[in-house]
């Protein structure tokens, strides 16, 4: 069989089988249209998200001309000095106490939305209005502007997303990062000297050796958030509940144990990982297990077949919240076994708060929510390339009344 074309209709449709022929017969090929080297086995994916010689320099053309130069771009020492700059606010302790309260009154007004209606399309009607809210409240914004924040929030988002390079898209990015730089910059400048609950509060206040983040920086990384932590986070909760409604069992046994809520995200994660893909360039040659990469070339790093690589994980195509293969304890850690939030000296700094958030959300709707179904009768399917998930989520249940 022919190496999969990424941007066929059967691949879009469902990846999965595709992956397996990938990492069975083409570990290592040249994608033409992409102008890329595919990468699917785990640990080849784990090498050039762990290996020096694997640079982010991709993202140089992918998110610079809309966020300049951020973290996700360093390398080196400048990576690390950032790094360890932002490490403590995203820590969970720091998360859980500024922030938990906000997060979990948030959920509760979507849910109050829908609590007595015994259906729900869950996307619409939740989803999509949660981690942006959730952004908001740690950035620290005043309520009043949120709609705004939400306007930009979505253009930033559909100019990340502009595959076919739309112009009127790509404009309206453009004059959304242009006003979020305008509308931040002063609130950053505010904070400074003024330790505060709010994240920017505490990113203008965060200190290294007698080192800190510049407004610039503060800025770009606050951007990068919502780049980052918005739709990935929505793709992880619409998936996480589909996964739980298709595999009932096991949403029985979570609502009898809920200490199993991360045993059982973590799995979702691995099994349908929200972002599907990851771009590297190599620095000099790299052996992998399909042959030799050349110098300065683009790889894409496929997460999501590696987290089904049937090398690493017993039957990979099975949801299994038990599965002895994967360490939940360390699944939200760079220790991860799997590959959901990539690995290595980039891995995943919103990876604890995601965790947060989802579990927050999942435990609200679990308690509003009973007896929960398909509204249609059969799991609703996942689209998108890069990022995948259910687009609408149509459920019924039986009204839990507090
Ligand atoms: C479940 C939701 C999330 C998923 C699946 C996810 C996935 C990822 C992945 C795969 C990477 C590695 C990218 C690479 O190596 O090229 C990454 C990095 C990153 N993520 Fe997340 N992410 C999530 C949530 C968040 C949140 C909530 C934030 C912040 C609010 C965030 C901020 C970042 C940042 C700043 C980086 C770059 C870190 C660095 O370069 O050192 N992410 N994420």
């Amino acid at each position: 069989m022919n190496a999969p074309d990424i941007f066929s209709p059967a691949f879009i449709a469902d990846p999965y089988p595709l992956y397996r022929t990938m990492r069975d017969d083409h570990p290592l090929y040249f994608h033409a249209a992409a102008r890329a080297h595919v990468l699917s086995r785990y640990n080849d994916v784990r090498l050039a998200t762990t290996s020096a010689e694997f640079t982010t320099q991709s993202y140089a053309t992918q998110l610079e001309p809309l966020l300049g130069l951020t973290i996700i771009q360093l390398d080196g020492a400048d990576h690390a000095r950032q790094r360890r700059l932002l490490a403590a606010p995203f820590r969970t302790d720091n998360i859980r106490a500024s922030f938990g309260a906000a997060i979990a009154a948030h959920a509760e007004r979507l849910i109050a939305g829908f609590r007595e209606r015994g259906e729900v399309e869950l996307v619409a009607e939740f989803i999509a209005a949660y981690p942006v809210g959730v952004l908001a409240a740690i950035l620290g914004l005043p309520p009043q502007d949120r709609d705004q924040f939400r306007t930009w929030y979505t253009a930033l988002l559909r100019f990340g997303l502009n595959l076919v390079g739309d112009p009127e898209v790509t404009r309206a990015g453009l004059s959304a990062r242009d006003a979020l730089d305008a509308y931040l910059r002063p609130v950053v400048a505010a904070h400074r000297g003024r330790p505060g609950a709010s994240l920017l509060a505490m990113l203008a206040n965060s200190e290294v050796d007698g080192q800190q983040l510049s407004d610039d920086e503060i800025v770009r990384f606050g951007m990068l958030m919502i780049f980052a932590g918005g739709e990935t986070v929505e793709k992880t909760l619409a998936t996480f509940m589909r996964n739980l409604v298709a595999h009932p069992e096991q949403l029985a046994e979570l609502r009898e144990r809920p200490e199993l809520m991360s045993r059982a995200l973590a799995e979702s994660m691995r099994y349908t990982a929200p972002t599907h893909m990851i771009p590297r360039r190599t620095c000099s040659a790299v052996q992998v297990s399909g042959g030799e990469i050349p110098a300065d070339t683009e790889v894409l790093c496929f997460l999501g077949s590696a987290n089904r690589d049937e090398r690493r994980f017993a039957q990979p195509d099975r949801f299994d919240m038990h599965r002895a293969d994967l360490d939940s304890d360390r699944a939200f850690s760079a220790a991860a076994d799997h590959l959901a939030f990539g690995a290595g000296r980039h891995f995943c700094i919103g990876a604890m708060l995601a965790k947060f958030e989802v579990e927050v959300a999942m435990g609200c709707l679990l308690r509003a929510m009973h007896d929960i179904r398909f509204a249609d009768d059969a799991p609703p399917p996942d689209f998108g390339l890069f990022l995948r998930g259910p687009t609408s989520l149509k459920l019924r249940y039986r009204p839990m009344h507090r």
